[in-house]
């Protein structure tokens, strides 16, 4: 049935096959044009040629003449039956025998059938007919020659009319009406026409092949969009993407930039899944911890003081790493959105990273933190204060959470081909190399255990990162269990200086 609708309407196929074959019917329509107009005048002029040939043919063979003519002189000039003499206009005398007769232009021109000739007397009375031709008399001074539609078949034709001057006297002797039928002009256009419709069927028939061919491969393509669109309609994680052509065209831009756009959907309800299955599963933790401690001293713990108080404390810490866990999630839903709202904040670098320097020293005064600063002064970096403060509690935080018996912290910043790089090295438990890798991700723990009881949720580097990125900076992790891990920041700097 739908099937049925969609080839009721006026589908891109029928469109451009039809607007395709308008414009080829056109543009040979208009060349046919051309071609015909150029060939009735060509023959046309011909014809005006024979025409205006008997014109002169008539003439010259009566103009000897002084007196108007009669009848029997030209029944005798037309039809001479043996060889005969006459004098010429110059009084000389003329022999000519029936083959000079037949030589003559005028006979063999009245030979060819589709001209016809009368001659009238001076009075208008016709005096000599030949051919299919009425005798209708028209006075004229000058020689006419007019294109005319004879009626029947409104066919063209070409008539002169003519006076007949004596060349001595330069009297009207007579006059002549000559009609040309243009058997050939009218032979070469019954075939030329033949021929032409042929061409133009052949042209209908090429544009409509030409047409469909043309739109096969666009509405090819335009049909597998649509089948990849139901399919992920079907199905919203299906893997299915538009397939690509060789050929570079828009439809090709159209298809990239719909297969990203489908990648990126897809990553990002995908991530939105984890994040919700990774939220809920980090939650359940503490949860069941405060839930089992509740029913410990709604049993009996309440009457014992030492038991409510441990649950109580339980209870408050694990609360404690909620709080924290919803911060750390509100910060990491936050770093995605910094494209939109920070991207031009800028920060002067000493004067921040001092800050979280002097914070960690005073906040773990039994650590040994070392400053390398080889930055200028007033070096601005492209991000927006707190973010690069975020960043670098999460790896001070780190370094000293994950340091053992060697209570020291090197950091160190410098510029590098502007970028300014942030390194925090520390000596203690360090990470494995299969681990590098993961522990950017989220809630990513190397050792679960330990890293609850020091409260983190493993969130820190991956919130880390993504601020670093959105500022189109990187971060990198080296490290070898049991001696330390160095952590590298790179964030870009703004080429001018100015004050924060
Ligand atoms: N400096 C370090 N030395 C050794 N291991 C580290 C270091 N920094 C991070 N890690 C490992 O990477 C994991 C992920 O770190 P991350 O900062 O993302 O989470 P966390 O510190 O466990 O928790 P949070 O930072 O959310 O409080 C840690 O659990 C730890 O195993
Ligand atoms: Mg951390």
């Amino acid at each position: 049935m739908k099937e049925k609708i969609a080839n009721w309407r006026l589908t891109i196929r029928f469109k451009w096959t039809c607007l395709l074959s308008l414009a080829i019917f056109m543009v040979f329509g208009l060349f046919a044009t051309l071609i015909y107009t150029s060939i009735e005048q060509a023959l046309l002029h011909n014809e005006e040629n024979n025409v205006r040939d008997t014109v002169s043919a008539v003439d010259s063979r009566f103009n000897v003449y002084q007196a108007p003519l009669t009848r029997q002189q030209v029944q005798r000039r037309l039809a001479p039956k043996t060889k005969r003499n006459f004098h010429d206009t110059h009084g000389r005398l003329v022999t000519e025998s029936p083959e000079d007769f037949y030589r003559d232009s005028l006979t063999k021109q009245l030979a060819r059938g589709d001209l016809s000739l009368v001659l009238f007397d001076t009075h208008g009375k016709p005096i000599f007919k030949m051919g299919n031709i009425d005798t209708k008399f028209e006075r004229t001074k000058t020689t006419k020659i007019t294109v005319v539609k004879r009626n029947a078949q409104r066919l063209k034709h070409l008539r002169a009319l003519m006076p007949i001057y004596s060349e001595r006297t330069k009297q009207i002797i007579g006059y002549a009406k000559i009609t040309n039928g243009m058997r050939n002009y009218h032979r070469t256009f019954r075939q030329l026409n033949q021929k032409m419709l042929l061409v133009i069927l052949f042209a209908i028939l090429l544009s409509i092949i030409l047409g469909y061919l043309l739109t096969q491969p666009l509405v090819r393509r335009i049909k597998q969009i649509n089948r990849t669109i139901d399919q992920i309609n079907d199905d919203p994680d299906s893997t299915a993407r538009i397939p690509q052509q060789r050929s570079n065209d828009e439809i090709t831009d159209l298809v990239d930039r719909f297969n990203h756009m489908l990648d990126r959907m897809q990553d990002y309800t995908n991530q939105q899944k984890e994040f919700v299955e990774d939220v809920s599963h980090e939650l359940r933790t503490p949860v069941a911890v405060i839930e089992g401690h509740l029913k410990l001293l709604q049993r009996w713990g309440k009457d014992d003081p030492q038991v409510l108080e441990e649950s109580i404390d339980a209870s408050v810490s694990e609360i404690d790493r909620m709080k924290k866990l919803i911060q750390e999630m509100l910060d990491l839903t936050r770093a995605e959105q910094i494209e939109n709202n920070y991207v031009n904040e800028t920060t002067q670098a000493n004067e921040t990273i001092h800050q979280a320097y002097n914070d960690f020293v005073m906040l773990h005064p039994d650590f040994k933190i070392n400053l390398d600063d080889t930055v200028p002064p007033k070096t601005i970096v492209k991000i927006y204060r707190n973010h690069l403060m975020q960043i670098l509690v999460i790896l001070l935080d780190n370094a000293v959470k994950y340091s053992r018996d060697r209570k020291e912290i090197n950091l160190s910043v410098s510029t590098e081909s502007n970028m300014l790089a942030i390194a925090v090295q520390d000596f203690g438990v360090g990470v494995k190399q299969e681990d590098l890798k993961r522990i950017f991700n989220r809630f990513y723990r190397v050792d679960k255990a330990r890293s609850r009881q020091s409260g983190g949720n493993g969130l820190g580097l991956s919130i880390a990162k993504k601020i670093v990125e959105m500022y189109k900076g990187n971060i990198s992790a080296e490290s070898a269990v049991g001696s330390g891990t160095i952590f590298r920041v790179n964030l870009p700097l703004t080429s001018k200086k100015n004050k924060h």
